[in-house]
């Protein structure tokens, strides 16, 4: 610790080294403390053969749904289990902070709502949280299909062109078009900003690009060489990362001095009953800087909106990605989607309203989320001692779990566990409309009518063991932003065209940083549905 801490005099950097160090510490001294826990050993392969969230489902067969994982002196606690889950994420949520998470994106997100100390936290998303109500997701479900007819639009062109040709198929790279979409709808409603990214190229977007991509990097290398001093200006990677982030900064302060300058300050129920069909800035941006009694420095607002932009992009890009990878495996369900689609529909464009009547699309783009979860692990890290309740499968409980505990909540195992779910690793969006109640202890099973009102399976009908948007305070404050723009997007695809993989669904390959996605895209051939006009 003390090698550490003198090679630097920026006390911020010290501060970090040092807790580095003593949360290292505590793991070492902690690792007996776990108690009769099972290990499970992980070799340093395990970290890089294949993405990690399948060896810990190995382990998690092999071990039972709590177990402690070991990388030499490194341990880590990997949950799998819905009642320990539920424990750490809703009943003792405030126990636990985002640990690894959180150094890894206070670089970029700053005091955003996900890395946010539990002070910054409480105060932001009491102002945040009521900007996803229910008027402005009405006026986004319009933007969604704007930004989505933009992208038919473009297929429609490109197959016009074939058809010259003789061709009735065009090879689209899917997973990079719904990147597109994704980020042209994130600008446009958090700070109504129209990326373009689905016709042009610019700075700004790659420098989205950019960042991203470094915080996968950081995601998935175990030394956190991103804050060895002098890193950013020897390590060429960071300092292209410095100079992404300064462009992405740039841009997002010139959208809040113009947001500020154009402000009209008013109570929240007066803002959310605003005539959003005749707002030109229906962003989240307007609303947080004309809330009456929200001032916030523009630092802060930025992290806000950095956090949102980095959140909602690649996330829901995944989800659509995914989906249509399973559905062009399953003609059958995919042709189910377009009849309902088509009934519901026809030539036209969804609203809040026909998203009601998509019940099959919907499950759809849940049932993408619980085969590959956006992230596969949530991570937390325990600030005062904790003890875990006992939980399903044997698992005896009153583990002691001490300060300083990493512990990851494994989504990938927790949806595809034997245990829950039928047929877990089958394609199967029909399984949310069954009622299943539960024998097992302490174990709610999954019941709909547990949370009226929701048109989307969610954590509290499958009583935590579905977790597509985390669970509990810290829940994903864009999850219904995210579903409605999945279905739409979604519905809109399949209301023009039919989808095939191009080559074997191996051959799209899997990757892991914060979200799981292909390794070399998900070429696809689209072609003009011929059973409609
Ligand atoms: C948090 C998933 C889209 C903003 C989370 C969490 C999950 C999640 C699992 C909880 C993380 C944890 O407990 O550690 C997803 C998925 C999305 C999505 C799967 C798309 C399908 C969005 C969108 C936005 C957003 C569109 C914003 C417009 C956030 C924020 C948090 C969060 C701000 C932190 C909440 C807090 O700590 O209070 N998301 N998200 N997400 N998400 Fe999302």
């Amino acid at each position: 610790i003390r090698c550490q801490s003198t090679s630097t005099e920026d006390p911020k950097t010290k501060r970090n080294l040092l807790d580095n160090a003593s949360n290292l510490l505590t793991n070492l001294l902690s690792g007996g403390n776990l108690g009769s826990m099972p290990i499970a050993e992980g070799a340093v392969t395990d970290l890089f053969d294949r993405p990690l969230f399948f060896s810990l489902y190995d382990w998690f067969i092999e071990h039972g749904s709590v177990y402690k994982l070991a990388f030499g002196p490194k341990a880590f606690v990997v949950v799998s289990d819905p009642i320990v889950a539920r424990h750490i994420l809703r009943e003792n949520a405030f126990g636990y902070d985002k640990g690894v998470l959180a150094d890894i994106l206070e670089p970029i997100m700053g005091k955003g709502l996900i890395p946010a100390d539990l002070e910054t936290w409480k105060q932001r998303r009491r102002v945040i949280a009521p900007g996803f109500h229910a008027v402005y997701l009405e006026a986004m479900v319009n933007m969604f299909s704007d930004c989505s007819e933009r992208t038919v639009l473009k297929f429609e062109k490109l197959l016009e062109r074939e058809e010259l040709n003789g061709r009735k198929t065009i090879e689209v790279d899917l997973e990079a078009e719904f990147l597109s979409l994704g980020l042209d709808i994130i600008g446009l409603g958090v700070f109504n900003y129209d990326f373009g990214s689905v016709t042009k190229e610019s700075p700004v977007i790659k420098a989205v690009y950019g960042t991203l991509s470094e915080a996968e990097h950081r995601s998935t290398f175990y030394i956190p060489y991103w804050k060895f001093p002098l890193a950013r200006w020897i390590v060429p990677r960071q300092r292209k990362f410095y100079g992404d982030l300064k462009v992405i900064n740039d841009c997002l302060d010139g959208l809040i001095r113009n947001a500020k300058e154009t402000r009209q300050e008013t109570d929240v129920e007066k803002l959310q009953q605003r005539d959003y069909s005749n707002l030109k800035d229906a962003s989240l941006l307007r609303f947080l800087v004309d809330m009456r009694g929200a001032d916030v420095d523009d630092r802060q607002l930025r992290d806000d909106l950095m956090t949102m932009l980095i959140a909602g992009h690649e996330t829901t890009a995944a989800v659509l990605t995914w989906a249509v990878f399973f559905l062009a495996q399953n003609p059958s369900k995919m042709k189910k989607a377009q009849t309902e689609i088509d009934s519901v529909l026809g030539q036209s464009r969804p609203t809040l309203d026909s998203i009601k009547k998509l019940e099959y699309t919907r499950f759809i783009v849940a049932e993408s989320l619980r085969l590959y979860p956006q992230p596969p692990l949530l991570i937390r890290r325990s600030l005062k001692p904790d003890t875990l309740p006992g939980g399903y499968k044997g698992e005896k409980g009153g583990y002691k779990i001490p300060a300083g505990t990493d512990i990851f909540i494994s989504v990938y195992n927790l949806h595809r566990s034997p245990y829950y779910w039928d047929r877990p690793n089958v394609f199967e969006p029909e399984r949310f409309s069954v009622q299943k109640n539960s024998d097992i202890e302490g174990w709610a099973g999954f019941d709909p009518s547990r949370s009226p009102g929701a048109y989307y399976p969610n954590e509290i009908m499958a009583d935590f063991s579905f977790l597509p948007f985390g669970g509990g305070p810290r829940k994903c404050v864009g999850d219904q932003f995210a579903l409605l723009e999945s279905t739409v997007s979604l519905a809109m695809l399949l209301q023009k065209f039919n989808v095939e993989l191009r080559g074997s669904p191996d051959s799209v390959g899997l990757v892991t940083g914060a979200t799981i996605h292909t390794k070399n895209g998900m070429w696809c051939k689209l072609s003009k549905r011929s059973d409609v006009q």
